[in-house]
């Protein structure tokens, strides 16, 4: 008699086994992405099957579930372990007759996860810290052999991990844990995907309390951490803080001159750095209900200032050409070297790779994140912050460079700028006709001509003006005609606007008068136009480097990264002459895109491999030496450029 037939869904993997084989051990031998923890013991319930096809009391026979119940009575049994109806522990579960097994998402190691962001692209699960639960041979007189050496011995045996390295913390409490578990202990081991296994941590018996991960967006102004639960990859909190660093310098560039004419003023920013990435953990597993110590990875990207600044390197090789890293390679590392000592003491943290001296590895997780290495269409990714980092490329090659926009985008050095935080203007239109404005605040739906906006606002009044909002305002007012294209605010006679009011020797645009209502008067000064100016100019003049070097006049995507290019309308952002010409379509918001490739990162172990070996493929341009950047940055001060055509606006 031939042995029934056994097919796998999704994988559609196929195979032949004798009746009575567990049904784990048949998706093992195909090489079916099915969990397990506890290595097959009915304990842990990460083996999940239920029959798609076939004659469900026919299904298994289990050792667990007895087979010769009546099928309510195993459904009732199996309601109280937490498994569905219809699904059965594959490892309990046996073949007994052809079947097709269908395994639920929940059940693969490798399940995809849909990322948050707009491009709701997945992340397959691959995580480096997993959990596995052995049973481990007791000691024996007449087989003298350490109770470690047993425990490298079971987990070689039972999940083929092996040249095990043990830290000494997890070494002084082994015996214990291994008694108070009667042999039988939970072990989480890091895999990395280049390199020896560590043990980090050994519980007595069977554990299945959530295992945590931090994905790090360590900014010059603002660092964004991100819980996610490495099993099932949910994001279960986020928080950001401010990056204490900025008492330093404002930009990247100030705190390398602080760094160097001050001794000790590097350590003096590590130190409060590392301070603040521990207040973030700690604040973020609090707002999440989760205990810091549950924490035992985090993926850190960052520029390569605040890279150095972290690991204790002095940045100043950084402000000074060549631009040298001091290194170029992605850094792994025990957490706590980085003060992160509220999380799992021998917590893991990798810093993703640097591409260049000024395109960090935030930069590298933008192109983990938006993939532009794997397109066909010529695809341009435009990280905005302090620094824009800015890549353009398609699976024929890639180019990155940095450009240093200034603070502007964000709401700095504008003269009403704030963060966008509630009361902030974050979107403006102004009608052709009558000039006058309409807003929108952060925190409130309405418009500020909407009835009930003063009402819906009157906790945070309006406050100021967010990055968003600055190049919404400006955008706008080029397009009412109150701004020419050089960028000068007309007078109240020339635009017809009685808005447009002296302010010194130019005029400045009248916004929102709130002083009635005790509030701040809020105008685009001439100064706020000519710093979006030179921060829109660098922008622009970085994307046309790339171009330039590739040899091309158009891109086919533009992908709007960052915090704030989630914020952006295309439209505004080509009035201003932001991008290059390109169709409105064709411009997409990737939401935070480093803080995805954070989440890549520390979700799937494969990513590390993949943008390691990217990054090394990556040309890099250094805007700083490169004589064409001053040309494309002078021209690209006008409104929208001097010379290069934008056809797309007047369709
Ligand atoms: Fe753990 Fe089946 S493998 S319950």
């Amino acid at each position: 008699m031939t042995n029934p037939l056994v097919i796998f869904a999704p994988s559609g993997k196929r195979g032949r086994f004798p009746v009575g084989t567990p049904v784990l051990a048949a998706a093992r031998q195909l090489g079916v992405d099915l969990d397990s923890v506890c290595g097959g013991r009915g304990i842990c319930s990460k083996c999940q099957v239920s029959p798609a096809l076939g004659e469900f009391p026919k299904f298994g026979v289990t050792v667990a579930e007895d087979a010769l119940s009546p099928w309510n009575a195993v459904e009732a049994r199996n309601e109280k372990r937490g498994l569905k109806p219809g699904r059965r522990l594959g490892c309990q579960a046996t073949i007994q007759s052809d079947v097709v097994i269908d395994v639920p998402p929940e059940s693969q190691v490798h399940r995809q996860v849909v990322r948050k962001a707009a491009s709701e692209r997945t992340i397959e699960m691959d995580p480096a810290t997993r959990r596995f639960f052995v049973a481990i041979a007791e000691p024996d007189m007449h087989n003298p052999s350490g109770d470690l050496q047993r425990l490298r011995d079971a987990l070689r045996e039972s999940w083929g991990i092996a040249n095990l390295n043990v830290p000494l913390s997890v070494l002084t409490r082994l015996q214990s844990t291994l008694r108070a578990g009667d042999w039988q202990v939970t072990c989480t081991v890091f895999q990395p995907h280049d390199g020896q296994p560590h043990l980090l941590d050994v519980e007595a018996g069977f554990v299945d309390t959530p295992l945590l991960g931090l994905a790090i967006d360590l900014g010059s102004t603002t660092i964004a951490g991100h819980l996610c639960d490495l099993t099932t990859g949910a994001v279960l909190g986020s928080a950001g803080i401010m990056n204490p660093q900025i008492r330093f310098g404002e930009d990247l560039m100030s705190r390398v001159s602080y760094a160097m004419l001050n001794p000790g003023g590097a350590a003096e920013m590590t130190a409060v750095v590392r301070q603040a990435l521990e207040a973030l953990a700690v604040e973020v597993a609090a707002d999440a209900g989760a205990t810091p110590a549950a924490v035992v990875e985090t993926a850190i990207v960052c520029n390569p200032v605040m890279h150095h600044l972290l690991l204790g390197i002095d940045p100043v090789e950084l402000g000074q050409s060549p631009f040298a890293l001091a290194t170029s390679d992605s850094v792994s590392l025990a957490a706590a070297k980085l003060g992160l000592s509220s999380i799992h003491p021998e917590a893991r943290a990798y810093l993703l790779p640097c591409i260049a001296g000024h395109v960090g590895a935030d930069a590298a997780a933008v192109v983990l994140s938006e993939e532009p290495d794997q397109q066909d269409a010529l695809t341009l990714v435009i990280d905005v912050g302090t620094n824009a980092e800015i890549v353009l490329g398609n699976r024929e090659r890639v180019l990155a460079c940095s450009s240093p926009t200034g603070p502007a985008f964000e709401g700095a050095q504008i003269s009403s700028g704030q963060r966008a935080a509630p009361g902030a203007i974050e979107r403006v239109e102004i009608d052709p006709e009558t000039k006058e404005p309409r807003f929108r605040v952060v925190g409130c739906d309405l418009w500020s001509d909407d009835p009930g906006f003063a009402v819906a606002t009157a906790v945070s009044g309006v406050t100021g003006i967010c990055g968003s909002g600055i190049i919404e305002a400006v955008a706008e007012m080029r397009m009412a005609g109150l701004l020419d294209a050089s960028g000068l605010i007309g007078s109240a006679e020339q635009t017809g606007s009685a808005r447009c009011a002296p302010d010194g020797r130019t005029h400045s645009y009248l916004l929102h008068d709130g002083t009635a209502e005790g509030g701040p008067r809020i105008s685009v000064t001439q100064g706020d136009i000519r710093a979006i100016q030179l921060a829109k100019s660098a922008l622009y003049a970085g994307a046309r480097l790339l171009m330039d070097e590739l040899g091309v006049d158009t891109v086919e995507r533009i992908v709007l990264a960052g915090a704030f290019g989630a914020h952006i309308s295309p439209k505004h952002a080509m009035v201003l002459g932001m991008i290059p010409d390109a169709p409105l379509e064709a411009v997409t918001s990737a939401g935070n895109a480093a803080g995805t490739g954070a989440r890549i990162a520390l979700l799937n172990r494969a990513s590390r491999a993949r943008i390691e070996q990217t990054v090394r493929r990556i040309t890099k341009v250094e805007t700083a030496i490169a004589p064409r950047f001053q040309d494309h940055f002078v021209n690209a001060n006008a409104l929208p450029h001097a010379t290069d055509p934008f056809t797309e606006l007047a369709r």
